[in-house]
Order: C-alpha cells, then sequence, then structure tokens
C-alpha cells in the first residue's frame, strides 16, 4: 500500500474524524531545527519500563499554554496514569527527567507547540491547556526490535494528543494506527517519514497503536525520535497559580 501523503492538518477533520494527519507549517531545517533535533541526543534511558521489550530514552516537561498564546514552563516532572489507562506503566507515579534548556528554550518548540495549540483550539474552542511534553527516542539493535508503545492499542487519559515525528536513523516500522474507540479495525494507518509530520488526535474518542522498530541495517543501532504533545484542559487557573516562572519566545 502507498504511504498517504501528508496532508493539511484540519481542524475541521479533527471534529469530525477524531484525528487529523498532515505536516506542521514550521521548518525543518536551520540552525534552530538542527539544535532543537539534537537535542534527542541528550535524552536519558527510560528508568520504568522493566521487562517490557522495549528500549526507549526521554525527557519530560509541562507547558502552559494560555488562551491568548503565552506559553509558561510549569514546574515538575511527575506523570501519572491509571491501570485502566495505561495497562504496562499505570498506578504508579514516574518522574522523569526534564527537558533540556536547550530544547525547552528553542524557538522551535514554541512554534511547534502554538501551532498545536492554535489547531485544538479552533477544533475544541479557546482555552487554557497544560501541555505534557515528552521527548522520545525509541532504540533497536541488530538482535532485538522495540516497542514503541508496549501498553499496545491504547488512549492515554488526556483530551487530546500530537504525535510528531522528529526523525528517523536506519529503522523500519514504527507504523501508527488510529482507531475509533471500541471499533476493531484501524481508520488510519501510517508510517510518518518526514520531520514535523504529525498525527493530532482527539483522545477521549480515538485509540492508537504503534508497531515495533526494527533495524534496516543489521550492521548499526538505529532509532525512532517522536514528540508527544498532550493537552490536559485547565478547569481551574487558580490551579496554575505560582507553578510558572517565564515565558517561552
Ligand atoms: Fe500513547
Amino acid at each position: 500500500m502507498d504511504k498517504p501523503k501528508p496532508g493539511d492538518l484540519r481542524a475541521d477533520a479533527l471534529i469530525e474524524h477524531g484525528w487529523t494527519h498532515g505536516r506542521l507549517r514550521v521548518a525543518a531545517e536551520g540552525d534552530d531545527w538542527r539544535r532543537f533535533a539534537s537535542s534527542w541526543n541528550e535524552l536519558v534511558p527510560d528508568a520504568y519500563l522493566g521487562p517490557a521489550r522495549c528500549r526507549r530514552n526521554r525527557r519530560y516537561g509541562r507547558v502552559l499554554a494560555h488562551r491568548d498564546g503565552t506559553l509558561e514552563p510549569l514546574d515538575g516532572t511527575e506523570f501519572f496514569q491509571s491501570k485502566a489507562v495505561n495497562r504496562a506503566f499505570g498506578d504508579q507515579l514516574r518522574v522523569f527527567e526534564p527537558l533540556t534548556e536547550e530544547a525547552l528554550s528553542s524557538p522551535q518548540l514554541a512554534r511547534i507547540l502554538r501551532e498545536n495549540v492554535a489547531l485544538v483550539n479552533e477544533a475544541a474552542g479557546k482555552q487554557d491547556w497544560e501541555l505534557g511534553i515528552h521527548c522520545i527516542r525509541v532504540l533497536a539493535d541488530p538482535h532485538e526490535g522495540s516497542e514503541p508503545a508496549p501498553e499496545g492499542r491504547h488512549s492515554d487519559g488526556h483530551a487530546y494528543v500530537a504525535i510528531h515525528l522528529i526523525d528517523r536513523h536506519q529503522c523500519v516500522g514504527g507504523q501508527n494506527q488510529l482507531f475509533r474507540r471500541g471499533e476493531p479495525d484501524p481508520q488510519y494507518t501510517v508510517t510518518m517519514t518526514e520531520p514535523l509530520e504529525v498525527l493530532l488526535l482527539s483522545d477521549t474518542s480515538m485509540e492508537h497503536a504503534v508497531s515495533e522498530i526494527r533495524t534496516a541495517d543489521p550492521s548499526a543501532p538505529s532509532w525512532r525520535d517522536t514528540l508527544i504533545v498532550d493537552f490536559n484542559a485547565v478547569l481551574d487557573p487558580a490551579d496554575m497559580a505560582g507553578r510558572t516562572h517565564r515565558s517561552l519566545q
């Protein structure tokens, strides 16, 4: 099957179907981009994998996206999902290493977040969002593949989730599938190959899965870098008081 070409990301598609796939209108070239993408080299091993057939490095941070467009980093890197949402890693508080200062202050990150927030606000109505920023590198070696999502088909317990490809290096696999909740067959299947190709989906009406990655060259390690942004409605802005300390440009 031919790979679907990334089209325009569309808020009306997000409303009607629960997902949209396309390429962000953010340049993935130049010095800003190279610095941002190379910050994936600074990720650290996920300490919570246990026996999962997965190797991944990651960092995590949170950003408050105000309805007026202001972006403010939030303190704290703890992350919790219930077992009902995440059968592999739920019911435990995971505390991840924070985003590097270089990644957090990158103008690329601010541009990416702003475009995501604009789309979601167009679909969901303008509001404040607490964003979870997950920078993840899934690694495979010649002897063993690696599952990006050992929990299998799932939703993550957020309002929306944006899955961006940052880079692929010598790997095959990593095919994303989107399912309408409760339906057996996927609505959409795609293997993202272009930097800043993104799947933006409603996490309340859709589930997603991703296939394992394997090395394309048996003599070399391989990896797949993604940026996952989760959207959580801020119900009471007073909850955010004192948790931010500056704005992103
Ligand atoms: Fe997920």
